[in-house]
């Protein structure tokens, strides 16, 4: 018997990750090749246009699995009945911005799109904050829906993550999939750390740690970690805009664990409500390594943890403790 259709949100659906994300989410890269979906599309009035020309787009790909589309730039319509919502519509930086007006603009954004969700939703929706700054985002949009459950609430680290993947696989010279568990911790900003020391390669020999393979203490423990951590800057320079396609992809993969479940063995990167795991303090959003079951993440315990990870995992934390008081006191 076919499948219910899963309703999707795309906030921001106007912009450069949506229009990569939208076709990937109506073919089923997101939700599997059995799953039916209907798209609802948010932007702002001066996008509408644009906004109706992807709807026109969508509807002229054919896509099978495609059952609906909702276009429109009014919150409670877009957010009504869905099971899934990825955030990415927010306030860019413009020229001569201060980072606080750039956070004052999004975080009230998120609180309104917060209240939305929570009366509109479906019950038990799943939430993904990729506009930036993702962390913090979420974690106002969690604090504004009290009762959509904390759980249900995840920003978008796993494009770092796969960045990292990406980047042992391209020193080994060996396939991405056969390199996992590498990990991101922290905020979605150059004061993540990337973490390679639990981190294996399948190899013809048996699996072997990154560490072995790579024994290069001076690259991993630097270059690796600053590669990764500026690599959405990279990407700025380069394109002259922001990663879209990796971000999408990425974006697909986070909710595709999420919802079916993360291969044995295998952990993954969400940004998560932090409980005090690995003493980061409880009430941020913050990246970790998960396992996912059954439509349910769980935070990888007993890793063991060495100084000088120790020391790139709390200032992460503390970037992210100095966020939320400045999203605060933005919101105040
Ligand atoms: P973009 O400017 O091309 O698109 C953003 C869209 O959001 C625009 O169409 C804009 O009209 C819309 N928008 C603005 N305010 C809105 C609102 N209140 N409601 C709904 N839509 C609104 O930007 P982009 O390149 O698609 O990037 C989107 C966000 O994702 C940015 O914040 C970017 O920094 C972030 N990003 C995050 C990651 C990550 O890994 N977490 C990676 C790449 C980009
Ligand atoms: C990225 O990681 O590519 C983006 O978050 C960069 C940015 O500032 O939009």
């Amino acid at each position: 018997m076919a499948k219910d259709a899963v309703r999707v949100l795309v906030t921001g659906a106007a912009g450069q990750i949506g229009y990569a994300l939208v076709p990937m989410i109506a073919r089923g890269v997101m939700l599997g090749p059995d799953q039916p979906v209907i798209l609802h599309m948010l932007d702002i009035p001066p996008a509408a246009e644009a906004l109706s020309g992807v709807k026109m787009e969508l509807i002229d790909a054919a896509f099978p699995l495609l059952k609906g589309v909702v276009a429109t730039t009014n919150v409670v319509e877009a957010c009504t009945g869905v099971n899934i919502a990825v955030m990415v519509g927010g306030f860019p930086r413009k020229e001569g911005m201060e980072r606080k007006d750039v956070m004052s603009k999004n975080v009230s954004i998120y609180k309104e799109q917060a209240s939305a969700l929570e009366k509109h939703a479906a019950a038990n929706c799943k939430v993904l904050v990729v506009a930036n700054p993702a962390n913090t985002n979420a974690l106002i949009l969690k604090e504004f829906a009290p009762s959509i459950p904390a759980k249900n609430v995840t920003c978008l680290t796993r494009l770092d993550h796969n960045r990292a993947l990406g980047q042992i696989s391209e020193r080994l010279n060996m396939q991405v999939s056969d390199v996992k568990n590498v990990i991101i911790w922290g905020n979605h900003s150059s004061t993540q750390y990337p973490d390679v020391n639990h981190a294996t390669v399948t190899t013809q020999a048996g699996e072997k740690s990154v560490r072995e393979l790579i024994a290069n203490d001076t690259w991993l423990n630097g270059e690796f970690i600053t590669i990764v951590q500026q690599r959405g800057a990279a990407i700025i320079k380069a394109r002259k805009l922001s990663s879209a396609l990796s971000a999408a992809s990425a974006a697909c993969d986070h909710i595709c664990d999420w919802v079916l479940g993360t291969p044995k063995g295998t952990w993954v990167s969400m940004g998560v409500y932090s409980d005090g795991s690995y003493g980061i303090p409880a009430g941020l959003i913050y990246s970790f390594p998960v396992t996912c079951e059954k439509g349910e993440w769980s935070i990888v315990q007993g890793l063991k943890i060495d100084e000088f990870s120790r020391a790139k995992m709390d200032a992460t934390a503390n970037e992210l403790i100095e966020e939320k008081s400045l999203a605060y006191s933005c919101l105040s």
